[in-house]
């Protein structure tokens, strides 16, 4: 049998230029991890959205490196194929550069994962460049960045008009010629992303950003419809699985009361 092989930061990058759509899902855990895997997605992102749909916070901004190293490994033993990349934290990385390295190699060291990402424009760009000096691929993060949710007010599309979407872009190519790998555009408009797409040299993820980027991202339990009562435009569910998971707990229930289960079938005999 032939041994799967790991796609590394480099052959995602390559992607922009083959012109093969990059899939990426998020992944928390082993077992979604495998599914994932098996099923051929590119890239499994851990990403600190875990506050929300795992943690069940109302925000990112109390997830720790702690938690994300703890994830990121769970992920990394279930993917076989798919490249692993490992979301930081709130302030895990833009307190200094040194902070930066040192989460990133925890994050590599400890949560086995192949890259990291951040948040940020501009301003981040020597953390990225620092980063991507000592070896770690970086994937960037701009547009609605829901790490800076309290300074936006919301989670609010990002780069509408001239001076913002000029800002948008300007922080895209700054994370780019930092080294970055890969670069994920949030919530902005899809004419803004085509733009950044055709602009930078790396390939662009794209969440609520249009069909013209490099790739596409989604949090998995949206994917998979876990959430009846969220849907944001943006998302598209493929799978109803609250639904399944209600109507198989309630079956559960029902048959362990009348006393159906566990019948001659599901017992062992001396
Ligand atoms: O944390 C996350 O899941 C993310 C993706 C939505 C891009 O950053």
């Amino acid at each position: 049998m032939s041994e799967v092989k790991k796609l590394t930061a480099p052959q995602i990058e390559a992607m922009k230029v083959s012109g093969t759509k990059i899939t990426v899902v998020t992944a928390y855990d082993y077992t979604f991890a495998r599914i994932f895997d098996a099923a051929g997605v590119d890239c499994l992102l851990v990403g600190d959205s875990l506050g929300m749909v795992i943690q069940g916070r109302s925000n990112t901004l109390g997830v720790t490196m702690d938690h994300m190293v703890y994830h990121t490994h769970c992920v990394a033993r279930g993917a076989k194929r798919a490249h692993v990349v490992c979301d930081l934290p709130f302030m895990s990385y833009q307190t200094s550069i040194s902070d930066a390295l040192r989460a990133s190699g925890q994050a590599l060291k400890q949560g086995h994962a192949e890259a990291v990402k951040m948040e940020g424009g501009e301003e981040l760009a020597e953390h990225v460049r620092a980063v991507v000096a000592v070896g770690i691929p970086v994937m960037g993060h701009v547009g609605l960045m829901p790490q800076r949710v309290q300074q936006m007010g919301g989670y609010k599309i990002q780069g509408r008009g001239r001076e913002q979407s000029r800002k948008v872009l300007n922080d895209a190519k700054a994370i780019a010629d930092a080294g970055a790998y890969a670069l994920v555009l949030e919530g902005i408009p899809m004419e803004l992303a085509q733009k950044i797409t055709k602009e930078v040299n790396i390939p662009t993820i794209g969440i609520g950003s249009g069909p013209h980027c490099d790739g596409q991202v989604l949090v998995n339990y949206d994917l998979l419809g876990m959430f009846p009562d969220l849907s944001p435009k943006f998302v598209k569910k493929y799978a109803s699985l609250h639904q399944d998971i209600d109507a198989a707990t309630r079956k559960f229930i029902e048959e362990v009361r009348s006393g159906t289960f566990p019948d001659e079938a599901h017992s062992y005999h001396d």
